[in-house]
């Protein structure tokens, strides 16, 4: 199949689903303080997308080939958690780090993106990892123009994630998003410069690196959704819904409270 080259009209409502996903982020950021469940969590995003936004919560009851229903609204992974963590009764404490990750559904369109919150002060390797995994993010959207590769990505997320003594998730990547959640093409976290696909204006895709302190191998909880590390090391995630223009990229899921792009 094809990448889907997006036009005026498919632009103009990807940017409408990107800014509500990030202000589900702003609205909930407040709440992000400890002795708050992760539940709680999802029902107050739940209730403000359905309610005040009239957004569908994408992740409830997804169901991709071989996966059970997912329960809930929205993710929250905490710690070591890596993604895909299933909001329930664990009670966020001072110091956890806890990525919330919000796709809307509005007229058809997917908006995508997820931010690391600290539940009060996080310890120095916490903030580190975040901030390094925030960094890796950006420098990733900054390969992002027509006529660069998919590569150029993945290989700038991996070289400044590695030359942190990070390591990298291989087993979830960015993905092709637009009517579709999940479409192509995958966007790998770490490669090489020059490989993969070329990109053309008009593509609209995520770039959501999962990087760990310790190392990359990951587990499948029980529960056959939430993902965390083999070594339980903590584990950080951002992510950007991205369109490719011909000069760069335009980052569809921005609100009043994005974080400042990083620039170096
Ligand atoms: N939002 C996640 C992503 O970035 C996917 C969540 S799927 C779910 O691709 F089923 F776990 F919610
Ligand atoms: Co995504
Ligand atoms: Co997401």
């Amino acid at each position: 199949m094809p990448i889907t080259i997006n036009n005026q009209e498919d632009i103009k409502k990807m940017k409408v689903a990107g800014k509500l996903a990030s202000e589900v982020l702003d609205f909930i950021t407040p709440y992000i303080k400890p002795n708050i469940t992760t539940e709680k969590i999802d029902k107050l995003c739940h209730d403000f997308m359905a309610k005040e936004q009239g957004t569908i919560p994408a992740p409830l009851n997804y169901a991709p080939p071989g996966h059970t229903p997912f329960p809930k609204s929205i993710c929250t992974s905490v710690n070591n958690q890596i993604c895909h963590g299933i909001p329930g009764k664990k009670i966020l404490k001072k110091g956890d780090i806890v990525n919330i990750d919000i796709t809307v559904i509005k007229d058809g369109y997917h908006g995508d993106t997820s931010r690391m919150f600290f539940v009060g002060e996080p310890s120095i390797q916490a903030r580190r990892l975040c901030e390094v995994t925030y960094q890796s993010m950006w420098l990733g959207i900054r390969q992002v123009k027509a006529g660069a590769y998919l590569g150029d990505i993945g290989y700038a997320i991996q070289n400044h994630a590695e030359s942190s003594s990070y390591s990298v998730v291989r087993e979830f990547c960015g993905h092709g998003i637009g009517k579709v959640f999940h479409d192509e093409p995958q966007v790998l976290h770490y490669g090489a410069s020059g490989e993969g696909l070329e990109l053309e204006a008009g593509m609209i895709f995520t770039i959501e690196p999962m990087i760990n302190a310790g190392k990359k191998e990951i587990k499948v909880l029980p529960d056959k959704w939430t993902v965390v590390t083999k070594d339980r090391s903590l584990s950080a995630q951002w992510e950007h819904t991205i369109l490719v223009t011909d000069s760069g990229y335009e980052v569809l899921t921005v609100s009043d409270g994005t974080p400042e792009p990083f620039l170096d």
